[in-house]
């Protein structure tokens, strides 16, 4: 497949912080229309690779092409397709947060409506305060909504949600659900791993400057890491089993014992995974003399 296929192409990405290897040369792609998510530890290299794609920082060396422009020499109409988030924005103007949106919107042809974003990103209330004035979740989401106002064919949000409380996190979800639905690509981090379940449909793991694994969300992690487990309560005792087919010990469990107490079929969810594949990842390297 040619990079003209994709969304977003990165080969052998490289990056050097002087002395310093933030990124060993990682590949990966985005299909056009996909929401992707890019998983990892502190310090994994997750902002370096999403600021190299966005224009924002040269790369050492490897390929990157996104929206079929290398993004090193990226023009003005490139960059009005791309909607940023980016870690620390932190915006703090002396304006409204009405104001701030009308003023990025006009900066684009084909914006959403103003009033529909601030109500994506439930700042109805909000509309004719000055950001400065808003709490630190608040202003995440002014954040959030000058990433889409205007009506990006390509999204990135670096750690969008950190802040959120519970709610503004489930009506994020919902934004970005419609989004997904309007055709726009996603790249995404996090480090609330229901969180990329929930959104994207492939993610990769990064460590060290390295990708250690890439897949569907669901079918992430060696397929051992995946194996539900069956647990209940049997004389005063917590037992478990894991097994490809909980069904059938189920059944078997029932023919024995009639209702097992305390019944439940544990499936790992990604967070689990995520925490074996970097722990892995991470005793490898200890062991590999520096
Ligand atoms: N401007 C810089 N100068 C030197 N080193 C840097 C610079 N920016 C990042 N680094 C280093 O590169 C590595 C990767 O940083 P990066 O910000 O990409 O990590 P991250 O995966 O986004 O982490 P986090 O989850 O904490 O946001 C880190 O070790 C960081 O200290
Ligand atoms: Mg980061």
């Amino acid at each position: 497949m040619t990079s003209r296929d994709t969304a977003v192409s990165v080969t052998g990405l490289t990056k050097r912080y002087g002395d310093f290897e933030a990124l060993k040369g990682v590949t990966f792609d985005i299909e056009h229309g996909e929401t992707f998510a890019l998983l990892g530890p502190n310090g994994a290299g997750k902002s370096t690779t999403i600021e190299i794609l966005e224009g924002y920082r040269d790369r050492s060396g490897g390929e990157a092409r996104v929206l079929g422009v290398d993004p090193q020499h990226g023009g003005l109409e490139w960059k009005a397709k791309l909607g940023i988030v980016l870690q620390s924005s932190g915006e703090s103007g002396n304006v409204t947060v009405r104001e701030q949106l009308t003023q990025f919107a006009n900066l684009y042809p084909n914006p959403r409506a103003v009033d529909e974003v601030i109500a994506a990103v439930g700042l109805e209330q909000k509309a004719n305060t000055r950001i400065k004035n808003l709490s630190g979740g608040q202003r995440r989401r002014v954040d959030v909504a000058l990433g889409v106002i205007g009506r990006p064919e390509l999204l990135f949000l670096d750690e969008p949600t950190t802040g959120f409380d519970p709610e503004a996190r489930r009506a994020f979800w919902e934004l970005i659900r419609g989004l997904k639905r309007d055709g726009t690509t996603i790249l995404l981090t996090t480090h609330y791993l229901d969180e990329a379940a929930q959104l994207s449909d492939r993610a990769a793991v990064v460590a060290g400057g390295e990708l250690i694994d890439i897949g569907p969300v669901h079918s992430l992690g060696p397929e051992e890491a995946r194996i539900p487990i069956v647990r209940w309560t049997e004389n005063g005792g917590v037992r478990e089993q894991r097994t490809p087919d909980p069904g059938r010990t189920v059944a078997e469990l029932v023919a024995r014992l009639g209702e097992p107490e305390a019944l439940e079929i544990v499936r790992p969810s990604l967070e689990d995974i995520y925490l074996d594949l970097v722990g892995s990842y991470e005793k490898d390297q200890e062991q590999v003399p520096a």
